[in-house]
């Protein structure tokens, strides 16, 4: 039943010209002709088709003009199969096949597919939606050159598909059309196709080689003044791309259209760019700081995907990561270059460590290069994305910046309008640079897991020599009992004690070049590296800027070292790094404390002194980035420790007590500096830049997040929080006001979530941040605030993804104590939810479903209740592929 990668063939037929016309109506008509090109000698005609989602109807199959009657195909659920014999043409021959079916797009609930936003039309086409609207050979590998003429009554004005409008006109019957022309051949999961009424915000961009594309954004009525930022944002893509990666735009015009009902955040077809409305909207009074970023990424990602993605795409599903992991770690770059690097990083890093790691080590663990999927949806993953770009990310370190910049201008020449595989890519990579990457392919494309790195040092002061012992594993992961070692770059730089700096050094031989940093490959299970010109004996400071996707540990390094670290390291990732380290050293004592019975408090803790004082130091280095000391402030939470423990040994009671004393001593320990740095950070200074301005006003609300949990300050900081939420920056201190409140039974809590409600109940996005901050309370109500959030049809529908996730899935994903109440009430909420919006959305009910597949990481009751409800999931009736996957591979692995 699972598709397998090493079964691969390629298909019998291609379409090579597809010629669609599309009349949009309740019930809309779809008419698509196809010249078909045989590859293969006797081979049927397998189309893929669904029937369900959009209640898809044949009409008619005509052969070469010539109708082809019902009994000579046969159509099951999922394909329709023309025979050999009726298609008379050899291998390299064309022949014309024309379908017309119907659909109704209002029902189509899935979201996939020809469907309807808020009255408007739209597709959403990845993975294998077009099926829902046509039979086709639904396949990436399968490219064509697409001419499609949209229909539509003139109360649907504008009528978008892709490439460029060759000709709009009237029809007789007083309906109207536009023909639409792409160029540029490619697979069905590109195609688009919208009509609606929308506002319009257009402008322009002339590209490096003096072309002049025309740009527009389109939403849903009345949300124009919400737009600037977007376009600001894509015409710094376009620049960008041209600057450094030297990618040029390939066509008159680009458009993007934001929808409120999108399952994911945004989708690359080509010059029709659609959104999740999330991802476009903002503007000061509506979007914070991190909405404003996020739409900058999100805007980048879609538009990098023109070339990585779409001029250059995968030969199957599982290559995804072909243009998904490079298309993420693209985006991470333009979002650092155009901002702080560091934070960025760290951010990027912490995304990966708190969700991805937990996918490589529960039930779901694939390779960024799967070898076997059920439904492809649900391997649009973190470890797809994510890691992925953090293997494109060490590929660029070991050959360099200007190296990959090569590489990929040769990738993107070698196999411009091909469907291709990661193997490629490599290759690309390889001959750019005359460099051998078989051993890291074959392990980082090919292995599941994340590998564990320790590291022992030994200094020889006579020689001036720095031993590094480094030694790598992997734990086992479905279906990958034994792993080889993986081919590592492990970053290292070395502080000197004395001087609280850098110390150069050099690598392998003393007659090397000196350094301060290098860069040393780790490519045995067990393996030694000599550094030389050591002039003291160092703290080594490893893994800067998380140069590879890996757990590491040192386990010489001292509580007082990784202070050290936090306080001189010239690493911005090392210093974050560090403070971490000991937080979570400090963090698992109290949780092994807390499971002796002794009630944690983290202020008798014989560290906590360290802790407290290398706090202190960050938060008044004046030289610091205010982003980073926010970062540094924030202790890892509840979920990070979960799985950072022994399979079946997590205890939820245990680990929230830890935390939330953790939380409690530094709130208590260091209030009047929180109080001061506040202070000094809560209004704009004079000619702050606009990047200051983001990172000042982070730090602010970390500091009141701390002052409202003093609980001597407790009364002022409440007060400070109202004041910011009247007399807000912009919607990040509004917002940051109401977080602070969140966790407290307090009036202040219920006016401002009220006052929050009023102010923007007719804004959805808004909405589903006031949402959020109640799904993520701490406070013992949450279920039943939730329960009454569904009871508001004027602002909660739950076919709406993003309600979906504002709600359950911020609930199951971000309320640890919440989600995982002793009693089962959070996992019974969410396991009803599962199985209601299966019926509605497989693909959000199933990332909704990941969310149990950790059950196995903790103890009696919490592993036994959770395990109950995904045998009460599996048990439903019509449970879609997605869900099923999901559930199936949670019970099963061990
Ligand atoms: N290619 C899109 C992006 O990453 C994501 C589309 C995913 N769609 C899906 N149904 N899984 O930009
Ligand atoms: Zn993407």
């Amino acid at each position: 039943q699972p598709v397998l990668r090493l079964e691969y063939e390629p298909p019998a037929f291609l379409a090579k010209d597809v010629d669609l016309t599309v009349e949009l109506d309740d019930t809309s008509k779809i008419s698509c002709k196809v010249e078909y090109e045989r590859q293969r000698e006797g081979a049927d005609l397998v189309l893929n088709g669904e029937r369900k989602p959009a209640q898809m109807e044949i009409q008619s199959v005509l052969i070469n003009g010539e109708s082809l009657d019902a009994d000579a195909y046969q159509v099951d659920d999922e394909t329709m199969t023309i025979p050999s014999a009726a298609l008379p043409v050899k291998v390299g021959e064309k022949i014309s096949v024309q379908i017309d079916v119907t659909v109704v797009p209002e029902k189509n609930t899935s979201l996939n597919g020809l469907y309807k936003s808020s009255g408007n039309f739209c597709t959403q086409m990845e993975a294998e939606g077009f099926r829902n609207m046509m039979y086709f050979v639904d396949r990436p590998d399968n490219m064509s050159i697409y001419r499609t003429k949209v229909i539509a009554s003139k109360s649907v004005p504008h009528l978008l598909s892709n490439g460029n409008d060759v000709e709009r006109g009237d029809l007789p019957d007083g309906r109207h059309f536009v023909l639409w022309e792409d160029p540029w051949p490619k697979p069905c999961y590109l195609f688009a196709l919208v009509g609606g009424d929308f506002d319009v915000l257009t402008d322009s961009f002339t590209t490096c080689s003096g072309k002049e594309v025309r740009l527009g954004i389109f939403v849903e009525k009345g949300n124009l003044s919400k737009t600037p930022h977007a376009m600001d944002c894509l015409k710094r893509a376009f620049k960008w791309d041209e600057e450094r990666f030297d990618r040029e735009y390939d066509l008159s015009q680009f458009n993007i259209v934001a929808v409120s009902d999108f399952t994911m955040g945004a989708m690359e077809n080509k010059s029709l760019n659609i959104f999740n409305s999330k991802y476009v909207l903002a503007d000061n009074d509506t979007a914070t700081d991190t909405d404003f970023l996020n739409i900058e990424g999100i805007i980048g990602h879609e538009y990098f995907h023109n070339w990585s993605g779409n001029r250059v795409t995968c030969r199957d599903w599982f290559q995804l990561t072909l243009k998904e992991g490079l298309t993420v770690f693209r985006d991470q770059e333009f979002s650092s270059d155009l901002n702080s690097r560091a934070s960025k990083r760290i951010a990027d890093v912490q995304l990966l460590r708190d969700h991805q790691f937990k996918e490589d080590a529960g039930p779901m663990a694939h390779p960024i290069r799967p070898d076997a999927y059920e439904a492809i949806d649900n391997f649009y993953s973190l470890t797809v994305y994510e890691k992925g770009a953090e293997i494109i990310r060490m590929i660029q370190t070991i050959v360099t910046p200007e190296g990959f910049r090569k590489g990929l201008n040769l990738y993107f020449e070698r196999h411009d309008g091909q469907a291709v595989t990661c193997d490629d890519f490599v290759k690309a990579m390889e001959d750019a640079n005359e460099v051998d990457l078989s051993l890291f392919r074959d392990t980082w494309y090919t292995q599941a897991g994340t590998p564990e790195v320790s590291v022992k040092t030994s200094y020889n002061a006579e020689a001036a020599e720095l031993t590094l012992t480094v030694e790598q594993s992997c734990p086992a992961t479905p279906g990958q009992a034994e792993k080889e070692p993986f081919d590592i770059p492990l970053a290292v730089g070395l502080v000197g004690t004395s001087s609280n700096g850098p110390l150069r050094f050099k690598v392998g031989a003393a007659d090397a070049e000196e350094v301060d940093s290098a860069v040393l490959r780790v490519t045995k299970a067990k393996q030694e590296f000599t550094l030389h010109g050591v002039s003291e004996k160092p703290v080594p400071s490893l893994l800067r800027g998380f140069s590879a996707p890996v757990k590491l540990s040192c386990s010489e390094l001292t509580r007082r070292d990784l202070v050290f670290l936090a306080a001189h390291d010239t690493d911005s990732f090392v210093r974050y790094e560090s403070g971490q380290e000991l937080a979570k050293q400090i963090l698992t004592e109290l949780v092994e404390k807390a499971a002796s019975g002794v009630e944690a408090d983290a202020l008798d803790h014989e560290d906590a002194p360290l802790l407290l004082s290398s706090l202190e130091h960050t938060l008044r280095d004046a030289s610091l980035d205010r982003a980073l000391v926010s970062l540094a402030l924030a202790m890892p939470n509840e979920s990070a420790m979960a799985d950072a423990m022994e399979k079946g040994t997590a205890n939820v009671d245990h680990i929230s007590s830890a935390c939330a004393a953790l939380r409690r001593l530094i709130a208590e320990g260091l209030g009047p500096l929180f109080a001061e740095t506040y202070e000094a950070t809560r209004e704009p200074a004079k000619n702050e830049s606009p990047g200051d301005a983001v990172a000042r006003r982070q730090l602010k609300n970390s500091c009141l997040r701390y002052l409202v949990k003093n609980s001597a300050l407790r009364e002022d900081a409440l007060r400070k929080a109202v004041h910011q939420f009247e007399a807000p920056e912009n919607m990040t201190d509004r917002y940051g006001a109401v977080l602070a409140v969140r966790d407290i039974d307090c009036s202040e809590r219920t006016r401002l979530l009220q006052d929050f409600f009023d102010m923007y109940k007719s804004d959805k996005l808004v909405v589903q941040k006031w949402f959020r901050v109640q799904a993520q309370s701490a406070l013992p109500s949450t279920v039943d605030a939730m329960k009454s959030i569904m009871d508001m049809p004027e602002v909660f529908d739950i076919k709406n993804p993003n309600c979906c996730y504002a709600v359950f899935n911020a609930f199951a994903g971000g309320n640890f104590t919440g989600f995982h109440a002793a009693d089962g009430s959070g996992y019974t909420f969410v396991a009803d939810r599962i199985i209601q919006i299966d019926d509605i959305n497989p693909q959000v009910a199933s990332r909704l479903a990941k969310q149990f597949s950790s059950w196995r990481s903790f103890t009696a009751p919490w592993s036994t209740k959770m395990h109950a409800e995904l045998e009460r999931i599996a048990a439903k009736k019509d449970l879609s592929k997605d869900v099923a996957e999901i559930v199936h591979k949670s019970l099963e692995a061990p």
